[in-house]
């Protein structure tokens, strides 16, 4: 049996699997291309990994695209990033469509350039109806500013009346999050060696599985992305209890 094969029949597949893409920046240079080229073989990763996980039937994927602290990159680098963002989507919806992908964004995504926003809306529409996988891209997205707003928006609602401080539980506030039609990451993947979290799904990987690997985000493949999969397949997931109260649960 295959690796996918294994993970598509398993029941301990992760349902939300979220992605650091890093190392397209080092990738490129390593071969002595300018940076934006590293970005479009990241794309071509992206295409990979999204195409490779509708396969195994992970149901969510949720990839950080852009942070909101990306916008501080050199001007060109960003100019770069919004045109391959604008010509993916355009690219990549035979892709989505193929695969009944259903693609979806968070973020601040009316701080993208205006044809951005314009191509995100129509890809979103045009794909709203498939149900075999939702792709999320984080885009300009930073998670404290996400769970800032989210506070912002319960406090207007105590303010007005309209709920009372009490209502407030950890599901209340799953919900005023950019990732209310998410469930939590069962797995959290981030290439190149980097073990950080870059203000990523803070709140969301509160019982994430983390699973880190050397390899620069446009030489992550499918048998790289399987091999995560299994990994976290693997371990167990103990929510806080112990492991007698698992398998007596189980
Ligand atoms: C990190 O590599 C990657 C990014 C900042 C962008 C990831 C984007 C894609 C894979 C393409 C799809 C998304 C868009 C917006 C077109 P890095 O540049 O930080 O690499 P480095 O750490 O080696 O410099």
């Amino acid at each position: 049996m295959s690796l996918k094969e294994e993970i598509r029949d398993s029941i301990k597949r992760p349902q939300h699997v979220a992605i650091i893409m890093d190392g397209n920046g080092r990738w490129a240079k390593k071969k002595g291309y300018i940076r934006s080229i590293g970005h479009e073989n990241g794309v071509d990763a992206l295409r990979n990994i999204a195409t490779a996980s509708a396969e195994a039937n992970i149901k969510y994927l949720t990839v950080y695209a852009f942070s909101s602290e990306n916008w501080n990159r050199p001007k060109a680098e960003v100019k770069a990033l919004m045109s391959i963002l604008v010509s993916s989507l355009k690219k990549e919806l035979k892709t989505l469509q193929d695969n009944k992908i259903r693609l979806r964004a968070i973020g601040d995504s009316l701080s993208l350039p205006h044809n951005c926003q314009r191509e995100l809306a129509e890809v979103m529409e045009l794909t709203k109806d498939n149900d075999h996988m939702t792709l999320t891209l984080a885009l300009s997205y930073g998670s404290r500013e996400e769970i800032k707003l989210a506070v912002q928006k319960l406090a207007r609602e105590v303010a007005a009346g309209e709920r009372t401080v009490e209502s407030i539980d950890e599901e209340v506030i799953s919900k005023a999050l950019y990732t209310d039609f998410l469930p939590d990451p069962d797995l959290l993947i981030r290439t190149s060696d980097e073990y950080r979290i870059s203000n990523y799904l803070l709140w969301q990987i509160a019982y994430s599985e983390l699973y880190f690997t050397p390899k620069l985000w446009p030489d992550f493949g499918a048998e790289d992305f399987y091999e995560a999969i299994l990994s976290y397949m693997n371990r167990e997931r103990r929510f806080g209890k112990t492991t007698e109260q698992i398998k007596s649960l189980s």
